[in-house]
């Protein structure tokens, strides 16, 4: 039985070992392939694995027809709008994630890009504070929900919208919940993204729903490029001096609005939001386990295609 993690941005040292302990401890063979730059190495490399460990590594259907031996695809990390999951059942071929295991992580980054960002990105000008301010959560899933909690400790006051989360739950945490996006970015001044990148969500958040968004406004978006529609941000940006975007996930107009907006835009160089050891831990540890559980037992609880 054949486990390949194939990782253009590669999980940490420790975590690569821990994954190979488990692994190899369940009489199966660990291949690897990182920091891959063609397609093709992934083709190869896919041909006689059984199973695959993934970050944000596209799964199209060319990559499941030459993974003739696939049984399981689990991606180490929360979305998975990388894998093709019609594809993947059609080949039959089992995806699952490993929801929660990167979440402090990308929170933490959330919060450090909206201190960056209210502090001028550090060059030495006049900031404000997150005190007091209001921070809106858009989806208040597993990382949501440690926005929410680190939040707290800068006393922010937090609001969250998500259609599937229940109300009740969301305000036993101290967070309130509104009704709708719209109500969400016209209360807030900071705005976390938080939504999948799905045929609902991409491109929605838009100049219609950013304008709403108060005096001085900060969008934080560590989810996915894709749930922006870039051309109406620009728009937006060009008609609010005020407004801020901080970015993990790198736009296809990087380059546009760094020349136009180069104090009040930022975008990490590649995703970090997960990008630390213990995320890696987590999330490739729990990949690991999922696989050999799986394997051995046939459990499917992770499974996200049908
Ligand atoms: C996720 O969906 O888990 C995050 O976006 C992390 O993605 P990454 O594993 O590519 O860093």
């Amino acid at each position: 039985m054949k486990v390949l993690v194939a990782t253009d941005k590669p999980f940490a040292k420790i975590a690569v070992d821990g994954i190979r302990e488990i692994i190899e401890g369940a009489g199966f063979q660990l291949a690897l392939l990182e920091k891959y730059t063609e397609k093709q190495q992934l083709l190869d490399a896919v041909a006689d694995a059984d199973a695959i460990i993934i970050r944000s590594d596209i799964i199209d259907a060319e990559v499941l027809s030459a993974a003739r031996n696939l049984k399981i695809v689990v991606r180490a990390g929360a979305g998975y709008d990388n894998v093709d999951l019609a594809a993947a059942t059609s080949a039959g071929v089992c995806v699952m994630n490993t929801p929660g295991q990167n979440a402090n992580a990308v929170a933490e980054l959330a919060l450090g890009m909206m201190v960056y960002g209210a502090r001028n990105m550090f060059n030495g000008t006049s900031g404000i504070e997150l005190l007091g301010k209001k921070l809106g959560i858009h989806a208040y899933g597993n990382v949501g929900r440690n926005v929410a909690r680190i939040a707290k400790g800068f006393g922010m006051e937090i609001y969250a919208f998500d259609p599937f989360f229940p109300a009740e739950a969301i305000e036993k945490e101290g967070v309130k919940a509104l009704n709708s996006a719209e109500e969400l970015y016209s209360t807030c001044q900071f705005v976390s993204l938080h939504i999948p990148a799905t045929a609902e969500t991409k491109n929605s958040i838009n100049y219609a729903m950013l304008s709403k968004m108060p005096k001085d406004a900060m969008l934080i978006n560590t989810a996915r490029k894709e749930v922006i529609n870039e051309a109406e941000l620009v728009k937006l940006m060009e008609e609010r001096a005020d407004f801020k975007y901080m970015s993990d996930v790198m736009p296809a107009n990087h380059t546009e609005l760094s020349e136009k907006f180069a104090a009040r835009y930022f975008s990490t160089p590649k995703k970090m939001g997960a990008q630390t050891a213990e995320a890696n831990v987590n999330a490739g540890l729990a990949a690991a386990s999922q696989i050999v559980d799986f394997i051995k037992n046939g459990n499917e609880k992770f499974r996200v295609n049908k």
